[in-house]
């Protein structure tokens, strides 16, 4: 039995309910925004990051997915969000605001949020600045990861799904017991239609006209942190806090105490694979 939030009312919206919604933690909850180019590892860190701060991680392209697993009932927006999300363009802000206004809940979750893939363009992140300001809540940081293009394309290359249970594996760097079958659920691993070649090359484009910008918006707002994305995911999240407390905007509200720890090496739990 996991203590996990299973993320329901994020990925289905509408009145759907998690059924097991996070806790409120003792201090106030961390809101969290992750950057970085496709396939740097925000996802990975995510659940890290979720997993000991006992928040709730929200990715746009897991909304996508679910919307494109369930099949039924799709708008003519929501059909051609998948289009261009399998052509590795973005999808147009109207309709990612559009899903996102429908979770609005989730962002007042008193869990707080990690937010993987969302904003993605300028446009975005004001939509989300107006409305955090509305429900008089800030953001603590926006955490930025960063890779030689190389080697985030050899991320993405070596990634397989579970189209099961979601649950996320690397061929070489993070592979399940039995190759290609999914530790979770027992199903064969996929790769992800937007991990071919010719896409990534697209999402790459595509990241560095829209996305980009968005650093430089947030540093102007005191909330951008930069991160090396090198070595294992492990030593990226201790990297994530040392990172956060040395930089000149330095968090708003105290880290968690076991923020820093593990050190790299220590005790723990090792990451297989991401899990949703
Ligand atoms: P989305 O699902 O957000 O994809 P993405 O940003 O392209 O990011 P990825 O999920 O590909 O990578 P990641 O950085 O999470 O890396 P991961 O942890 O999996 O969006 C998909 C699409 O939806 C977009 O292209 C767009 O069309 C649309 N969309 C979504 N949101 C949108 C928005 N707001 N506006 C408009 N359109 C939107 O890691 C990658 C691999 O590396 C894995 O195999 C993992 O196991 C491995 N790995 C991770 N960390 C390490 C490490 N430290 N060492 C070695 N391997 C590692």
């Amino acid at each position: 039995m996991t203590n996990k939030p299973d993320r329901m009312a994020w990925l289905r919206g509408g009145k759907a309910h998690c059924a097991n919604p996070p806790n409120p933690p003792p201090g106030s909850p961390w809101r969290l925004v992750l950057l970085g180019a496709p396939g740097v590892g925000k996802g990975t860190q995510a659940e890290l990051l979720c997993s000991r701060l006992g928040t709730c991680h929200l990715s746009t392209g897991d909304i996508l997915r679910a919307a494109d697993c369930a099949g039924n009932d799709r708008t003519p927006a929501l059909t051609a969000a998948l289009a261009s999300m399998k052509a590795g363009a973005l999808v147009s802000d109207e309709t990612i605001l559009e899903l996102v206004g429908e979770r609005g809940r989730c962002l007042r979750c008193c869990g707080g949020f990690v937010l993987d893939g969302f904003p993605r363009t300028v446009a975005q992140a004001e939509a989300l600045s107006k409305f955090l300001d509305r429900e008089g809540v800030a953001l603590d940081a926006v955490f930025s990861y960063e890779l030689p293009i190389d080697e985030i394309v050899s991320r993405l290359a070596g990634r397989r799904v579970c189209p099961g249970c979601k649950a996320v594996y690397h061929m070489t760097m993070q592979p399940p017991t039995r190759p290609g079958i999914c530790d979770a659920c027992g199903k064969q691993l996929i790769q992800r239609e937007d991990d071919k070649p010719e896409t990534i090359r697209t999402r790459m484009r595509v990241y560095q006209e829209s996305t980009q910008p968005l650093l430089e918006w947030y540093a102007q707002r005191g909330l951008l942190i930069q991160v090396p994305a090198f070595g294992t995911p492990e030593q990226i999240y201790v990297r994530t806090w040392t990172c956060g407390r040395t930089a000149p905007d330095a968090f708003k509200q105290p880290e968690p105490s076991h923020a820093g720890a593990p050190a790299v090496g220590g005790e723990a739990p090792a990451l297989h694979a991401r899990h949703p």
